[in-house]
């Protein structure tokens, strides 16, 4: 998908691994996992996952997977923009672009976990909700007490379409 500013939403290939290792690495928020996490993501996952392309790099990616027990909720792991491009919609097309991809395969769900500090976050996932015309829950998942190092909690929210909830799926 290319946007009105040229951008373009692709999956990863495996040679991205290592600019999205940097841009979480950078992102000052994101625990950065190993370089060798965001390769198996790029080999593996490359279908519940993208790349964003602006000024000829990649300047953002999300990774995701569906759940095992639940294949139609698409779990966001990380989501995150080179600060250089943050504000213009690049987060937001990515997740756009993963949802109406997976609606096919009956996703109609996303779930991601947000530090209840990270109003960036939140604001793209409730901005997301709105524009999909799903609703937007949010409760407790991981406290700091699952944690072996302080972390922040973790809340879950869940993005649904109105017959997913009506099923409770
Ligand atoms: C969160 C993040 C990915 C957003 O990416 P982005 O490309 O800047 O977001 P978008 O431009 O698509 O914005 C989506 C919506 O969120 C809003 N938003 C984005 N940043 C915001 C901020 N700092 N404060 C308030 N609202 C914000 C936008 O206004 C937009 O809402 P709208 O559609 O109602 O106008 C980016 O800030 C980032 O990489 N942060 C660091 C990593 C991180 O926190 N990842 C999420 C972990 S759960």
């Amino acid at each position: 998908m290319r946007g009105s500013n040229e951008f373009l939403v692709r999956a990863p290939t495996l040679e991205d691994g290592a600019r999205i290792w940097r841009i979480a690495a950078d992102s000052g928020v994101l625990d950065t996992n190993s370089s060798y996490a965001y390769l198996l993501w790029c080999r593996d996952f490359a279908d519940t996952s993208a790349v964003v392309e602006i000024d000829g790099k990649v300047g953002g990616f999300v990774i995701g997977y569906l759940r095992p027990q639940q294949p139609g909720t698409f779990f966001v792991w990380q989501v995150a923009v080179d600060e250089t491009y943050r504000g213009r919609g690049l987060g937001g097309a990515m997740l756009d672009s993963l949802m109406d991809g997976l609606a096919g395969q009956g996703v109609s769900t996303l779930e991601t976990t947000v530090s209840p500090d990270n109003a960036a976050s939140t604001a793209m996932f409730a901005a997301l909700a709105r524009r999909r015309g799903a609703l937007l829950t949010a409760r407790p998942l991981f406290d700091p007490g699952h944690f072996p190092d302080g972390h922040e909690p973790e809340h879950l929210f869940r993005i649904a379409t109105a017959i997913d909830q009506e099923v409770g799926r």
